[in-house]
């Protein structure tokens, strides 16, 4: 265990400088590269174009731009969408009512509500050692204490460590997870994980809040009920529909507990009043009819991209190298012997091999952290073009291992 307390930057001082002190973070900026001629890339958690329904969304909006007066007004949530949800969240193993889902500007908002509603300036946050940046970014203005547990490659988060900090007197305003499948790591939480972290939430009173942003992108069979199907009262659900749909319609939500409900509704209102009545319209539309073959059409596609890089990474990573075998989501994980700096070789991946991956650096919760690592994304590119990227990369790796 490690623990910080979020740094206050050097321009505090200056009265122009944001009251947080956020920077836009290196990884936004490799992922979000512009294309370039023979840049393949691996860096960002974007789907991949051919698996957003670019025309069933089309026909969508045609459809409540043209009979529906209150699509270009200001509203209330729409029920439609709210119940959608709901059907959506038995898929993950979840039972709960249509006022129990607050809507947002995608996980993102949902992320940053939560740190809102349940953080006190200067409280504890756990997470783990690696972490989805926009996490840190919700929770810095609150200048948290940062208590960081490893994750095990194979079973997640490590949960004895978390059982030792909160016996031991820590009392984080949430713990944060991402059970399925996580990012940066892609590794989904074991069931023993689950029930063990499900337990010292009650046990210790200390909420979860659950990630799940990739929950509904699984790849093999037996996908695990998400961490709210075990316990409704402590469990706080983030959703998206980024991931499984578009990003740019910046649609989110909460599942939260019936009793948190009130406040979390007036701090939405308070951050963007609601979500846009166009987009809930939409969606709910969408989600009406054959959304069960879009989503088993993406979870192919996105298969077949998993399996592309596996393949690729056991046929061009030398073998001192691990990695993770991600069950489902958009990222594996990997692990370089520890005299290889992940920092210095993902800049010569891009200046050298043309390719662009985000080094694990990036998603430590605390600083310094280890720099051995790498995220590998398969959502965005093609099988064929993940083949040659990882054929780049460990030619790459190769020449590092060689020359030290
Ligand atoms: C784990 C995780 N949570 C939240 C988000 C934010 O997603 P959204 O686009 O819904 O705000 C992302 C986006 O990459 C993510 O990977």
């Amino acid at each position: 265990m490690s623990t910080t307390t979020l740094e206050r930057p050097e321009h505090a001082a200056d009265a122009a400088a944001p009251r947080s002190g956020c920077t836009r973070s290196r990884l936004r900026e490799l992922a979000l590269l512009p294309a370039r001629p023979g840049l393949l890339s691996l860096a960002g958690g974007l789907p991949a174009p051919e698996l957003i329904p670019r025309g069933a969304y089309a026909a969508a909006l045609r459809e409540v731009l043209a009979g529906d007066d209150g699509a270009l007004q200001y509203g209330q949530p729409s029920e439609p969408l709210r119940e959608r949800i709901v059907e959506l969240m038995r898929e993950r193993g979840v039972g709960c009512e249509p006022r129990q889902v607050l809507l947002t500007s995608g996980a993102q908002q949902a992320l940053s509500l939560v740190a809102q509603l349940l953080l006190a300036p200067g409280g504890q946050v756990l997470m783990e050692e690696h972490v989805y940046t926009g996490l840190r970014q919700a929770v810095l203005p609150y200048r948290p204490a940062i208590l960081t547990v490893p994750t095990d490659l194979d079973t997640g988060m490590d949960i004895d460590r978390a059982r030792t900090l909160l016996a031991g007197g820590a009392r984080p305003a949430f713990v944060y997870a991402i059970a399925d499948t996580h990012n940066p790591c892609g590794v989904r939480l074991g069931r023993e994980q689950r029930s063990g972290l499900a337990a010292l939430a009650r046990r210790f009173g200390v909420p979860i809040v659950e990630d799940d942003s990739y929950g509904l992108l699984h790849y093999d069979r037996g996908p695990l009920p998400a961490l709210r199907a075990l316990d409704p009262e402590w469990v706080i659900y983030v959703g998206t529909f980024s991931k499984i749909i578009a990003p740019a319609l910046r649609l989110g939500w909460l599942v939260l507990p019936t009793r948190l409900v009130p406040a979390a509704g007036v701090l939405k209102e308070a951050a963007d009043l609601e979500c846009s009545a166009l987009t809930q319209r939409a969606v709910a539309r969408l989600l009406q009819e054959g959304f069960a073959n879009h989503l088993e059409r993406i979870r192919a596609g996105y298969r077949r991209r998993r399996n592309a890089l596996l393949a690729a990474l056991g046929d061009h990573f030398p073998g001192n190298i691990r990695w993770t075998h991600p069950p489902g989501g958009f990222f594996a994980w990997v692990e370089l012997p520890r005299r290889i700096d992940g920092d210095r070789l993902c800049e010569e991946a891009l200046a050298e091999a043309r390719v662009a991956v985000i080094p694990g650096s990036a998603f430590a919760a605390n600083a310094p952290a280890p720099t051995n690592h790498l995220r590998l994304s398969f959502a965005s590119c093609a099988p064929d073009e993940i083949r040659t990227a990882v054929a780049r990369l460990g030619r790459l790796l190769e020449r590092r291992l060689a020359h030290g």
